[in-house]
């Protein structure tokens, strides 16, 4: 979703917050903008489509400048165009924002009926004009942001610059993320710290309804209240090489095959002595574990997925009943809490605008308390749960996610073990569970040597229009999520099914024309499973089988890769593997934008 960029120091910066949109990418946008001070007034470069469009004209007019603001925007009001790009200008303010403001409309007419020409769709406009007025009534740059954004409704992280105060920078969150950098006689502002790692690695990260200024020389935060507060200053292990591609074609590919390490750090220092150490959960865990009545998850796309498969392993291995269920749908229903019900939201961002808006709610419903499974430190939903489970994905910046699902799924069976464990899980299925853990890097680095076979198996799949993923139990989730990888970065249109389901509808669509991709562990349901797909085959359907060792020989496809032999708490995470390379694969043959699929954005935050 959008990125917001932001310096003011005594060198230009014009460069520096193009590379800085760059690290945003990521993100998911449609055009970006650029404005710096210059000695002639804010100078503004914006363009449709790519941030290497702005590094051209750049070039072409030789802007420069000590303090500015950069934007890429995805596009919510207004189609993505120059003129909705930001920064939007108002008179002597120039403005960039994340989110949306849900008054526009009403402050649109407001403003245009005192006068105010709009050359824009944007709700964003609305912003520069508000703070605009303020400084025609009097008021400096802070004092105009700060009595702006009372007036504002909906989500927004901002920042303001304005011709009358050089060298300034004015900036405000409210739902949206926005982190100060710190650096040697300049400082910055960002959407994540992503932006600035080249710059600086000391961060503080905004709280809701912060306003904060500053120049080259230093900081000043407010909070809500508008007094000053003092912030903690970060230091971020993070490096830039993270956003590196490594030699890699795509980050999606470096992110597939960086799979091993990331579930070794998410496991460590998590299992010693064939346990799981519960102090993971804090230190009241086992009370908090023992009152456990039921769980309810809720996330968004491929964390819902997660959330789909712990479902399984909580009800099978600790017998507590379990819901897991979409943001978007649980923010907006009644739900029934029964005591004893601990709420979980799985996100790798932490910053998704629905699971935020369905934490925020399910505090004032009586659960027994929050835990958040998330991927990144001082996010929005880290800081809002009472209990936090961090995966160790480490930044993921392919649109598409992959190891932050299965670090999801790592730390999601960690917590399902140790909660099993207090409900009486018994010892043998416990000590398999953790054993099959320790394996899983092992395991993982196994099915990545398949690559190659993938690579060959896409070929089948890039004339396709659509495509059918087939699974049961703890497999069912992980054929949506290999649906799910299909259609946002191929753009072929892919559904999953509950294997079971097929017979109800789905075979219908069944031909020559319609690949069968069947995720075929050896559990308890592989004989229906292979009844299911003797269905397709008798209806002509070309089936493409991943199989766990020792199930193969009663399958007939010349489409049959074998992975290794792995378990209920493993298999689910192996068995994404290749689903996701194949993903990758056709997209590369299709040649779609793997790691920036159209349309989609990494981190949603609005609705
Ligand atoms: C998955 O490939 C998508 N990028 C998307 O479904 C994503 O998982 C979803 O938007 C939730 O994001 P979150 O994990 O950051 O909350």
């Amino acid at each position: 979703m959008c990125g917001i960029v932001g310096i003011s120091a005594r060198r230009d910066v014009v460069s520096h917050l193009i590379e800085g949109l760059q690290a945003l990418e990521y993100r998911g946008y449609d055009s970006a903008g650029v404005a710096v001070m210059t000695d002639e007034g804010i100078a503004r470069l914006r363009a449709k489509g790519k941030v290497s469009a702005l590094g051209e004209l750049q070039l072409q007019r030789g802007v420069s400048g000590h303090c500015g603001i950069a934007h890429t925007r995805w596009a919510t009001h207004g189609v993505p165009s120059e003129g909705n790009a930001h920064p939007h200008v108002s008179g002597d303010v120039s403005v960039v924002h994340n989110g949306i403001i849900e008054n526009h409309e009403a402050l649109r007419k407001e403003l245009q009926a005192q006068g105010f020409e709009f050359t824009s769709q944007t709700d964003t406009e609305v912003i520069a004009h508000l703070v605009e007025r303020e400084q025609r009534r009097g008021a400096d740059l802070l004092a105009a942001v700060k009595a702006v954004v009372p007036v504002l409704h909906g989500a927004y992280a901002i920042a303001a610059m304005s011709r009358r105060e050089p060298g300034r920078l004015v900036g405000a969150r409210l739902g949206s993320p926005l982190v100060v950098g710190y650096g040697d006689g300049e400082q910055y502002l960002a959407s994540d710290i992503h932006a600035l790692l080249p710059l600086t690695k000391r961060f503080t990260y905004l709280a809701e309804g912060d306003v904060v200024d500053l120049d080259a020389d230093g900081v000043r935060i407010f909070g809500e209240d508008g007094e000053p507060v003092e912030r903690e200053i970060k230091e971020t292990t993070f490096s830039s090489d993270a956003i590196d591609k490594g030699g890699y074609r795509h980050f999606m590919l470096k992110e597939i095959h960086e799979q091993p390490r990331v579930l070794a750090d998410t496991l460590e220092g998590r299992i010693a002595g064939g346990k799981v150490l519960t102090e993971i959960l804090g230190v009241d865990a086992v009370p908090l574990l023992e009152k456990t009545q039921s769980v309810h998850i809720v996330a968004c796309g491929t964390s819902y997925h997660a959330g789909l498969v712990a479902r399984y392993w909580i009800e099978s291995l600790a017998g507590v009943p379990c819901t897991a269920e979409i943001a978007s749908e649980y923010r907006y229903r009644s739900p029934v809490v029964k005591d004893g019900t601990l709420f979980i939201t799985i996100s790798q961002s932490g910053e998704t605008a629905d699971t935020l808006a369905a934490l925020k709610l399910a505090k004032a419903r009586g659960y027994l308390t929050q835990l958040a499974v998330c991927n990144v430190p001082e996010s929005s939903i880290v800081r809002e749960s009472e209990l936090v489970l961090m995966t160790r994905a480490g930044p993921e910046i392919g649109v598409a996610s992959t190891k932050a699902f299965t670090t999801q799924l790592v730390a999601l069976a960690l917590f399902s073990l140790a909660l099993g464990r207090v409900k009486g899980l018994s010892e043998k299925r416990y000590a398999s569970g953790v054993r099959q853990l320790e394996q899983l890097p092992a395991m993982v680095a196994e099915a990545l040597k398949l690559d190659e076979r993938i690579q060959a198996m896409a070929e089948r799949f890039v004339d396709k229009q659509h495509a059918l993923f087939l699974g049961r139990g703890t497999h069912w989730p992980v054929a949506m999520e290999g649906a799910l990888k299909l259609k946002e970065i191929s753009y072929i249109h892919a559904e999953a099914y509950a294997a079971g389901e097929l017979k109800h509808g789905p075979l219908a669509l069944v031909d020559q024309d319609m690949p069968v991709i069947a995720v075929a562990p050896n559990d308890h349901l592989i004989d229906k499973l292979l009844s299911n797909m003797e269905e397709v085959r008798a209806r002509g359907g070309e089936l493409f089988v991943f199989v766990e060792d020792g199930v193969g020989r009663g399958i007939d496809s010349e489409n049959m890769l074998v992975l290794p032999a792995s378990g209920e708490i493993a298999a689910p995470v192996v068995f994404t593997i290749p689903l996701q390379l194949l993903s990758y694969h056709v997209a590369v043959l299709r040649g779609t934008d793997v790691d920036q699929p159209r349309n989609l954005a990494k981190s949603v935050t609005v609705e």
